[in-house]
């Protein structure tokens, strides 16, 4: 069984191993306690019951009435078992309970596994932005959910 929380200090170094694990340019250490720091920042963890290992985060903004997803991301072995559903189910509930009229992200036009997950829950997408990730030059597609 997996639980979601919301991160602490403490959890920065094992998130980062997962970002590490799943991105070609990850975040920093910094960029997560930095996240940490910003009142309209929301970092969240999932954890097994059994463990207590983290095994996926994900981390959004609220601004005004929208939600803005910067990153989800699940431990490699874990993936597949719908721990990314859960993590965006509680994002879109939290969204609802707050009122917020929509959730945006931007993905990378080759992540087809995250687009499929987006996808899921009823996003839609939107528009491009061109070159969007300078590692690779690649395109972000837009995708956004209507509340
Ligand atoms: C994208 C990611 C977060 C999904 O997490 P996950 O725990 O594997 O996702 P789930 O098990 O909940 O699966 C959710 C949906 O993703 C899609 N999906 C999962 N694995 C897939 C695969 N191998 N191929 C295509 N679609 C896939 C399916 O639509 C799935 O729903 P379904 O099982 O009902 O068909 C995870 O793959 C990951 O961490 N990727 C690397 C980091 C990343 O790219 N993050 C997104 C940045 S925008």
């Amino acid at each position: 069984m997996w639980l979601v929380f919301p991160a602490q200090k403490a959890d920065i170094e094992e998130i980062h191993s997962i970002e590490e694990e799943c991105f070609p340019t990850p975040w920093s250490k910094d960029s997560f306690h930095a996240e940490l720091s910003h009142s309209y920042s929301h970092l969240w963890i999932a954890k097994s019951s059994k463990t207590d290992s983290i095994v996926g985060f994900i981390c959004f903004w609220v601004l005004w009435d929208e939600m803005h997803i910067l990153n989800v991301a699940v431990r490699k072995k874990f993936q597949g078992k719908g721990i990314g559903s859960l993590l965006l189910k509680k994002a879109i509930q939290y969204a609802i309970k707050k009122g917020l009229k929509w959730i945006g992200l931007e993905v990378r036009e080759t992540n087809i596994k995250a687009i499929r997950l987006y996808e899921k829950f009823g996003f839609q997408k939107q528009g491009r932005r061109p070159r969007y990730y300078y590692d690779t030059g690649e395109d972000a597609i837009l995708m956004t959910l209507k509340l």
